[in-house]
């Protein structure tokens, strides 16, 4: 091979842990679950960042294990109890998988979260993010996480756009031995304070082998399309979404009356989209019918 090592582009595309965990170590934030190691709140802390800001679920993780302090609590209570406890997070299908998983949990690892990545990702709602998420932050195993932070951090420092597999692949190979708990940490934060969408570079640990920035950040920005990383949200106003999220609060009130359905999910003149759109909660496990044919969390 011809110098490789000499060739500084190649070089500034690896980057040096040192740095990263220096800073993080500093400037990192105290968040509830950067204390713990206890699986369950590891679980249920990622499954919520996944689509909810990081303040929100600050403030409501301690609500939700104050309510399931365990993995066996949850999958005792019925479905429409954890549902409930969701309740301002978005994105309710999430509670309803976590219930499912917590269930597999008890019935088949004896309550155990499991500390493989094949037996998590057997987990519904448990994706390569989060399972490997749980192995590093609360197994402290020498893992890679690649969340849309830190894919934004690869495709920039690599100054070239990622495929899934890449990004893993170059996560994979930048853990340091022994410290997967604080490499990871890290270069998350260095994605959700510095590798920002509208990056802030000059506080970047990451800065002196970053070849985007050190090739004064040509357009295309690398991150934009890159796999991992997140694009904007669809439009919320009018859509499906809306509805399902207006039934799904309302049944936290209360049971619904069927007449009423339109009217709740904010469709008054359009009963069939809030039969069809109730239908799909209906097959998510976020409604239920009861015998009197109203609306109801599942029981
Ligand atoms: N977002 C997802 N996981 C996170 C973590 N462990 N720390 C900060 N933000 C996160």
């Amino acid at each position: 091979m011809s110098g490789g090592d000499h060739n500084p582009m190649a070089k500034a595309s690896r980057i040096d842990p040192e740095p990263v965990v220096r800073w993080f170590t500093d400037a990192g934030r105290d968040l509830p679950w950067r204390r713990s190691r206890d699986p369950w709140l590891i679980l249920v802390s990622e499954l919520m960042l996944q689509q909810t800001q990081v303040a929100r679920v600050a403030e409501r993780l301690p609500r939700f294990l104050t309510r399931f302090p365990t993995v066996t609590a949850c999958a005792d209570a019925p479905s429409g109890d954890v549902i409930d406890e969701w309740k301002g997070l978005g994105y309710n299908r999430r509670a309803v998988n976590l219930h499912r998983s917590a269930t597999i949990i008890r019935d088949e690892h004896g309550g155990a979260i499991p500390n493989e990545l094949p037996a998590l990702l057997a987990l519904p709602g448990i994706g390569p993010y989060t399972a490997r998420a749980v192995l590093a932050f609360a197994y402290e195993l020498d893992v890679a996480v690649v969340d849309t932070n830190i894919a934004r951090v690869l495709a920039r420092s690599g100054g070239e756009p990622l495929t899934a597999r890449a990004a893993q692949q170059r996560a994979d190979d930048l853990v340091p031995e022994g410290r997967g708990w604080i490499w990871n940490q890290a270069i998350m934060e260095v994605g959700a304070l510095c590798c920002r969408p509208k990056p802030l570079c000059d506080d970047c640990p990451v800065a002196l082998r970053c070849l985007w920035q050190q090739n004064g950040r040509p357009d295309p920005d690398p991150a934009v399309g890159s796999a991992g990383v997140s694009t904007k949200q669809s439009r919320f106003e009018g859509s499906d979404r809306q509805g399902r999220g207006r039934l799904v609060d309302a049944l936290r009130a209360g049971v619904v009356a069927d007449d009423q359905l339109e009217i709740v999910m904010g469709w008054p003149h359009d009963r069939p989209r809030a039969e069809r759109v109730a239908m799909s909660l209906l097959e998510d496990g976020l409604a239920e019918l009861t015998a009197h044919g109203s609306w109801s969390l599942p029981t």
